[in-house]
């Protein structure tokens, strides 16, 4: 009687099924989506961090960090300035002091969007520089009248440690020159992220 350990037939029949699973495992990297535990990318307790400092928007001089791309040919005799857009590379600073710490940069632009009021559309992204936020990011999409005294933003999410981000930033000006523009803007943001 044959030995079932070395029987042909249940050589081939292991072989089969080595097979099958190379195939199987072959067609799975061409799986459009499956679900996922969120253990398997690591992420436990949810946790909320409070970030602070001011974002330095200038206007003036030589290098501006916010300049002014367009504008609707009404924008000019509108109070509000409706219709004019910004883009900006805006330091963050740890102080209200130009010259202090950078710990990061807001990228992206401002509209003029309000008929009524001075109001910006802000669709921003504060890149951060400092210790373990080096390279990680949080994304801003809101509306921000200037002249209130608290703006109140939304983050819609982020990436590098912010990943799955969402909590808010609160804006306050701390200085704003009327006859150049040039503003420095306190920011108090609150996010939760893994
Ligand atoms: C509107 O503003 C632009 C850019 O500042 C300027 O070149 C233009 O002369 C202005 N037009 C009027 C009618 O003031
Ligand atoms: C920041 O540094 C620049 C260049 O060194 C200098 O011209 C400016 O006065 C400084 N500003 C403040 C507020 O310290
Ligand atoms: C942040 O990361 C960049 C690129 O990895 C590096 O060049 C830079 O020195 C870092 N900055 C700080 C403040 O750690
Ligand atoms: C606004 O900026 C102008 C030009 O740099 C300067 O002369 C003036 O003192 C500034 N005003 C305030 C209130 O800082």
């Amino acid at each position: 009687m044959a030995n079932p350990k070395h029987s042909p037939s249940v050589l081939v029949l292991f072989l089969v099924l080595l097979l099958l699973s190379i195939a199987a495992s072959v067609a799975n990297s061409d799986v459009f989506s499956k679900s996922l535990s969120p253990s398997a990318l690591e992420l436990k307790h949810e946790k909320l961090t409070h970030l602070h400092f001011y974002f330095q928007d200038i206007l003036s001089g030589k290098i501006p960090t916010a300049i002014r791309v367009a504008q609707a040919p009404t924008t000019n005799t509108s109070s509000t300035f409706f219709g004019a857009v910004n883009i900006i590379d805006d330091p963050l600073t740890v102080t209200p002091n130009i010259n202090s710490t950078l710990v990061g940069r807001a990228q992206g632009l401002y509209a003029l969007s309000s008929q009524e009021e001075a109001s910006l559309m802000m669709v921003m992204t504060f890149s951060f520089l400092e210790g373990k936020y080096n390279g990680s990011t949080v994304s801003v999409l809101g509306r921000n009248p200037p002249f209130n005294k608290v703006r109140e933003m939304p983050i819609v999410g982020g990436s590098g440690i912010f990943r799955f981000a969402r909590g808010y930033a609160q804006a306050r000006t701390n200085t704003f020159n009327l006859t150049t523009g040039d503003a420095c803007i306190e920011y108090n943001v609150y996010v939760l992220h893994y």
